[in-house]
């Protein structure tokens, strides 16, 4: 019998995404497995959107994988996995799990703690991001990003699909479940999240599936 698991992920873009941690807590990752996974041509081909989830939790080995596959550090300049407009890096990634909302940290490879409360309900409208063991959320900081109101929209979206499409190709490779949102109340998160003045948004989900039993 087939088990699912899920990642979801979203995508909000605000002015300012700064949040006020809760406190410093921090969740060390494991090193990421960079050798580890299908040939890129399988994964592509196996790359889908997928709803099925369960409640099972993410190993610490997915979850670290997953991060650093999504938006890592992978050069010892501090560039990522995936290309940013004017390498801006505007994008921070929230993670939301039941045991709370956190902030990946690529340089530290770590989880900041933000709020130790689930949050899971509020990132979308369709039934399983409640139960989805992780959901993440990409905020865009327009601070970071040097260029007209317009553009800021345009390429924040452009930016984010790319971390998202690092994520899709992570999942089909590990077997997982993932599917990217948009269907979500942005102003509501965004006030949950305690994020500063939302400008505008758009939002993805993710979700993996586990085949373990
Ligand atoms: C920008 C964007 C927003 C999306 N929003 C949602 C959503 O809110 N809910 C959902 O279930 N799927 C959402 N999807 C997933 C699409 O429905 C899915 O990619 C499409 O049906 C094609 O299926 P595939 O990903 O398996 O190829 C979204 C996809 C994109 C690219």
């Amino acid at each position: 019998m087939k088990k699912y698991v899920v990642i979801t992920a979203l995508i909000i873009s605000v002015l300012n995404s700064g949040v006020s941690a809760e406190s410093k807590q921090s969740i060390k990752l494991l090193k990421p497995q960079t050798s580890i996974g299908k040939p890129l041509m399988q994964a592509l081909k196996d790359r889908s959107s997928s709803r099925d989830f369960s409640t099972k939790e993410l190993s610490e080995k997915d979850l670290s994988n997953l991060l650093w596959a999504a938006w890592g550090i992978n050069r010892d300049s501090g560039l990522r996995t995936a290309p940013s407009a004017r390498n801006w890096q505007e994008i921070d990634v929230y993670v939301a799990m039941a045991k709370g909302l956190y902030l990946y940290n690529a340089e530290a490879h770590t989880l900041e703690l933000i709020i130790s409360k689930d949050i899971r309900k509020n990132t979308g409208q369709q039934a399983f991001v409640q139960i989805a063991p992780i959901n993440l959320i990409y905020v865009a900081d327009y601070n970071k990003m040097n260029c007209e109101d317009e553009e800021k929209k345009f390429y924040s979206a452009a930016n984010t699909a790319f971390i998202s499409q690092n994520v899709y190709l992570y999942c089909a490779s590990e077997g997982l479940a993932t599917v990217i949102r948009g269907l979500v109340d942005r102003k509501g998160l965004a006030k949950v999240m305690k994020l500063k003045k939302i400008a505008a948004c758009c939002l993805f989900p993710n979700g993996r599936i586990s085949n373990s039993e």
